[in-house]
């Protein structure tokens, strides 16, 4: 284990059951959508979700595309959110299609807010969200999300994914960080 880790939340393969569980989740009910397959689009928010929707996508034997946005909150040393910024990748053919957004964490909601909001923008026929992980915090439990892997305490955690200043996204399990790491 990494000596900056203090304790593991989700192992590698206790991730790997939980997707594939939201994996099948989402595929039986893209499998019931009436005009499945053509019109489905997943729109992983970068960069933290790039490890989950590696994974995911590969439950989903469906005919999809992917239209990668990249957006920030947390730049830097930030364990704090610093509001959400768009900073790139916005797919600009989502009209009349089926979008699920899919992003690693839910913490104030922000950064789905205003992802979602702008989707809406292009009048797709249906916006879900899937997020891996969903913090123990008012402002998360209250934004209506359609799939969710974790519940979690309201702790800063990394892995998977998930970085503090764009490291540790390489580790393979969800975990906290010792004090000392987190400067
Ligand atoms: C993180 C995470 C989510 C967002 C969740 O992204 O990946 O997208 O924050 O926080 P919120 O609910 O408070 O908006 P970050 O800004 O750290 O960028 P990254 O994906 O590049 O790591």
């Amino acid at each position: 284990m990494h000596d900056d880790v203090d304790r593991v939340l989700f192992s590698r393969d206790a991730i790997a059951a939980r997707v594939a569980e939201l994996g099948q989740a989402i595929a039986d009910d893209l499998d019931a959508l009436a005009d499945h397959p053509t019109e489905v689009m997943l729109v992983p928010v970068l960069t933290g979700s790039m490890v989950f929707v590696a994974d995911l996508i590969r439950h989903l034997p469906h005919k999809l595309r992917i239209g990668v946005m990249s957006v920030s909150s947390y730049p830097g040393r930030s364990i704090e959110s610093k509001g959400a910024l768009i900073r790139g990748g916005l797919p600009d053919d989502l009209a009349g299609k089926h979008v699920l957004i899919v992003d690693d964490i839910l913490d104030t909601g922000q950064t789905l807010t205003l992802v979602r909001d702008i989707i809406a923008e292009q009048r797709p026929a249906e916006v879900r969200t899937c997020v891996l992980l969903r913090k123990d915090r008012e402002q998360a439990r209250s934004f209506p999300v359609d799939y969710v892997g974790f519940d979690i305490p309201d702790e800063f955690v990394v892995g998977y994914g998930l970085d503090y200043n764009d490291y540790y996204r390489n580790l393979p399990d969800i975990v906290t960080l010792r004090t000392e790491a987190l400067r």
